[in-house]
């Protein structure tokens, strides 16, 4: 049979063996159909071939290219050739695609992938060194091949250290690729890109041309930290708590208002929830840490007194009388209070659940020196609050006065 394949020009070095072959750059350059096509044509190209896709979490089918494997198959015309079932697909002569998350392997488990002829890596810049590790000497059949596919987030990831580093394989073909590279750039991404573009200068390198994630010279906090000990499930908790920092106005343009949900596990480190930061009235606010504080089962709400006096307690209790609040007051600079929360970071004792972009982009961007952001970071600020009350120890001995605790109690409260 002939199988015509149009292939943009970008991809081309890579249509020859190599053991290695990666492509890294920005959204909508056509990386994901490139590779689906390419392991299409190779199941039918070598029949018996078997090809697995990881990812570094795959929480269902739905997060992997299962669909668009498929959709390949459809849109090829080779549909009798290949058997689709639920979990996995069959290819002729007896191979198989498969679709599997890193994270869920051992040491052990790894070694049913050692038959495979290739191992497709998609959003290869989330996998971890552990998984990178278990999955480049498993892959070992006579001409196995290990694919990437990714959007680059910071040069120390382990994909970027081990295909774009000082020494990489000698085997590997990498391309940069973008959308400009991409004959079939949808109007539907261009409209994105250009909103993009207009809107969000600072993140656009980022998001549409490859480039590394924005990070302030002298960042208090490591992106390589956060991706390092994200989690995708909250552990079990032993406690939770809402924090806030309400912005002084709420007239538009004025800052938002921070509102984190942040947590000590029973594991004894810290767990960022949720980011429900806001721009609004101060009843949206107070409306919105209160259904937090619902939602996490939290214990109480953290919040700074500072700029509000009692106006910040009095508005969360219009909404519910009886409340733990915890007003904390700031008597140091900024920066200054995010210093130990950033030092337990990079001891490796505190993980987001999930991905918090904008919250994470105002952390890379506070430096010793100050915020080097736009506006205020209010994002990091309820988050500081919140865990400087979770680990209260690493503010000893600093001049700060001890937090002002109100419990109200009575019937119906949180006492019970
Ligand atoms: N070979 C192709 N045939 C048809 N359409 C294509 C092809 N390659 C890319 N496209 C079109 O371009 C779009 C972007 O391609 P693709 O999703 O592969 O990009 P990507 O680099 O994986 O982007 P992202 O980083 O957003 O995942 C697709 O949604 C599709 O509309
Ligand atoms: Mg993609």
């Amino acid at each position: 049979m002939t199988l015509s394949i149009a292939t943009p020009r970008v991809f081309a070095p890579l249509l020859k063996p190599s053991r290695y072959k990666g492509v890294w750059g920005g959204r909508g350059s056509g990386k994901s159909h490139f590779f689906a096509e390419a392991v299409v044509e190779k199941c039918l190209m070598q029949p018996g071939t078997r090809v697995v896709c990881v990812r570094e979490v795959q929480k269902s089918l739905k997060d992997s290219v299962k669909r668009l494997i498929e959709d390949k198959i459809e849109a090829l015309g080779v549909g009798d050739r290949f058997n689709v079932k639920s979990a996995e697909i069959g290819t002729p002569g007896g191979g198989v695609i498969v679709f599997q998350g890193l994270q869920d392997h051992t040491a052990e488990s790894v070694k049913s992938l050692e038959g495979f002829n290739v191992a497709w890596a998609e959003e290869a810049q989330s996998l971890s060194a552990r998984s990178l590790e278990l999955l480049r000497p498993t892959i070992r059949a006579p001409g196995s091949e290990i694919w990437a596919s990714w959007n680059p987030r910071n040069a120390a990831d382990p994909i970027d250290q081990l295909l774009r580093g000082i020494t990489p394989p000698s085997d590997a073909i990498v391309v940069r690729a973008n959308y400009s590279d991409n004959p079939f750039f949808p109007p539907e991404l261009e409209a994105e890109r250009e909103f993009d573009q207009r809107t969000k200068p600072d993140r656009y390198g980022h998001i549409w041309l490859g480039d590394y994630e924005p990070v302030a010279i002298g960042a208090i906090w490591d992106r390589l930290v956060l991706h390092r000990n994200r989690r995708a499930e909250v552990p079990p908790m032993a406690r939770i708590l809402v924090a806030v920092d309400p912005a002084v106005s709420s007239e538009r343009g004025s800052d938002e208002h921070g509102i984190v949900v942040v947590g000590i596990g029973q594991d004894g480190r810290g767990y960022l929830l949720a980011d429900y930061t806001l721009r609004g009235t101060p009843l949206q606010w107070a409306g919105r840490a209160v259904a937090a504080l619902d939602e996490f089962g939290a214990d109480a709400i953290v919040i700074e007194r500072n700029q509000g006096g009692d106006m910040c307690a009095q508005t969360l209790r219009t909404i519910r009388p009886h409340l733990r609040i915890i007003e904390v007051v700031a008597t140091r600079g900024k920066h200054v209070r995010a210093e130990p929360i950033a030092a337990l970071y990079s001891l490796d004792r505190i993980s987001h659940v999930g991905t918090f972009q904008r919250l994470e982009d105002q952390m890379c961007q506070m430096t010793a020196g100050g915020y080097e952001g736009e506006g205020s970071p209010d994002r990091v600020d309820a988050l500081v609050w919140g865990f400087t009350e979770l680990f209260p120890t690493i503010n000893r001995g600093a001049a700060k006065p001890p937090p002002r605790v109100e419990r109200v109690g009575g019937a119906g409260s949180w006492m019970g």
